[in-house]
């Protein structure tokens, strides 16, 4: 089977074009994000991010580790976050996989098409009947399957009227969306009969089967069983891994939190949505540790302050929402907690519904556990609690009654963001269009966010004015991420900063060499005004910081 599809960023933008398909057009054109190894047809569910977006995305990052791990705030205990940062390896003891679960249950449902080899999620997939009318009369063609994503019924339709015209013509009846069932609550029967997504035939499709979503390879020259290892599907277990390590090398104590951000890969059966659902994503998780006496206030905390970060970086509340999971949708590890939130943002592709962003877990002392029991450690792996031990001594605890409380697994509070979904929803978010600007399409990051920070232009290549601003460009550059570009007219400049998302663009003009003073351009507004240029620094300084 081919891994590679044609994606929509090779047609032209366009007025008829949605606006995921307009904005995966404006990544690839001007260098936030193309297909990996695009010159050999890419490979589906792996990006790579060109420098607009490899700017974007550690602005992200850096925003996160800063806000989480540099300066946390204050915890609902009054007193000051602790906590640290790690950074582990992909490739761990394949142990810590077992211990985990993974090995036995990070699978999804799949089936497979056997005449076209194609995969699919089983409950990505939609069925909807095809009827046509022929002479007045209703037919039925079977039942077609599609995958599910906002252009459904039109990706049903073309199926549909491609079929019908094979098989003899018709008028076919249009569905409504409403008329899709899922293909995993058909019967056995119902599901042999369905004409898969890539095929004219009935019946190619096989059953669901639990599919592992770990990508396996080999560690050292020996390929077999003994070797084997796994490329980490989520950062969280080389926290769990290292507990004892950071207890034992630094001051932390209960509650505290470890941050990692890295990459995390999961061989998922049908990555699409762009980079939403990839192959190859990073990831932005804190592990929480906590007294268990305390999991409901810290779960409430996390869940809320998650979810305002995500607005103090430019995603609009009413883009956002925290949805709360049903206790059958917990999972095995949060089943008894304080409870599991998602983090949800209105993706164009889920509109009008929402997509996740991060999930915040209490995942009880489910990892820590699994892991004393599997690494052999036991109680070692257990937190001893001297500030609990004094306040116990200070009511007259006896001893024994001490020694028990007092040593235990911390509980966890897990808020577990993915980088790349973040980069994506800042994207969709920023996308404007606007026919009054030259480039037609804005992109309105907010500032501490955007790639770019400053444009710095001379009016004209030549009379003084390049010497002017290139001192002005090599000042700024010093602190803020800036464009200097002398060619081409200031309009097609300020196109290309406008789909840059760059906030301010600072031109030096016939006037400057006069009076010192440079023209600002605020992107947002439009808005022109000129400021002496020795004020350009503290100007962006009290907008961007
Ligand atoms: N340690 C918990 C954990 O990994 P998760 O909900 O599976 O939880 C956390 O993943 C976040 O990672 C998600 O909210 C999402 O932002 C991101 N993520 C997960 N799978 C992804 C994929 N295939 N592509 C891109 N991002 C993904």
């Amino acid at each position: 089977m081919s891994e590679t599809k044609p994606t929509p960023e090779n047609k032209p933008a366009g007025p008829t074009l949605s606006k995921m398909e307009k904005l995966v057009a404006l990544c690839r054109r001007r260098g936030f994000i193309w297909q990996s190894s695009e010159i050999y047809g890419g490979i589906n569910g792996f990006w790579d991010y060109g420098p607009l977006g490899t700017e974007l995305k550690r602005n992200l990052k850096d925003a996160w580790w800063r806000d989480i791990v540099r300066c946390p705030g204050i915890g609902p205990d009054g007193k000051m976050i602790d906590m640290v940062g790690v950074d582990c390896t992909i490739i761990m003891n394949p142990k810590v996989w077992v211990a985990s679960g993974h090995v036995g249950g990070f699978s999804d449902p799949m089936v497979d098409c056997r005449e076209t080899k194609n995969r699919y999620r089983a409950d990505h997939l939609l069925v909807c009947a095809l009827n046509v009318l022929r002479k007045g009369e209703r037919q039925a063609l079977g039942v077609l399957a599609v995958l599910e994503g906002d252009t459904l019924v039109n990706d049903w339709l073309k199926r549909a009227e491609k079929l019908t015209k094979k098989s003899g013509g018709g008028e076919v009846q249009v569905p409504a969306a409403a008329d899709f069932r899922k293909y995993t609550t058909l019967s056995p029967a119902e599901q042999a009969t369905v004409i898969g997504p890539d095929t004219d035939k009935p019946g190619t499709l096989t059953e669901p089967r639990q599919f592992n979503l770990m990508f396996e390879s080999h560690a050292g020259a020996v390929q077999d069983d003994s070797s084997k290892v796994y490329l980490r599907p989520e950062t969280a277990q080389g926290i769990f891994a290292n507990v004892r390590n950071v207890l034992d090398t630094s001051r932390v104590k209960v509650p505290f939190g470890i941050a990692q951000i890295g990459k995390a890969f999961r061989n998922e059966v049908t990555p699409r949505n762009f980079t939403f659902r990839s192959r190859e994503f990073e990831q932005m998780e804190i592990e929480f540790f906590i007294h268990p006496s305390t999991a409901h206030e810290w779960y409430k905390f996390w869940r809320d302050t998650r979810f305002a970060w995500w607005q103090s970086i430019g995603l609009t509340s009413s883009h956002l929402q925290l949805r709360e999971h049903d206790k059958d949708e917990l999972a095995h590890y949060a089943k008894d907690g304080a409870g599991t939130s998602d983090i949800e943002y209105k993706f164009p592709f889920t509109d009008p519904g929402f997509g996740e962003l991060e999930g915040v877990a209490h995942r009880t002392d489910f990892d820590l556990r699994q892991h004393a029991q599997h690494s052999g450690l036991n109680d070692k792996l257990k937190y001893f609690d001297q500030d609990l031990q004094v306040k116990l001594q200070g009511q007259g605890v006896p001893k024994d009654q001490i020694d028990q409380q007092c040593k235990y697994f911390p509980h966890v509070i897990e808020p577990s963001a993915g980088a790349d979904r973040g980069t994506l929803a800042l994207l969709c978010e920023a996308y404007n269009d606007d026919a009054a600007r030259p480039s037609g399409v804005v992109m309105k990051f907010h500032p501490r966010m955007a790639p770019i920070k400053a444009g710095v232009f001379p009016l004209v290549n030549k009379d003084g004015m390049p010497e002017v601003a290139e001192k002005l460009f090599q000042e700024l550059r010093q602190n803020y991420a800036t464009d200097y570009d002398p060619k081409q007219s200031i309009g097609k400049r300020y196109a290309r900063m406008d789909e840059a998302g760059t906030p301010y663009c600072f031109t030096v003009d016939g006037e400057t060499l006069q009076n010192q003073t440079v023209t600002v351009r605020h992107r947002d507004t439009l808005l022109q005004e000129r400021i002496n240029i020795s004020q350009v620094p503290a100007f962006l300084k009290e907008r961007i910081g």
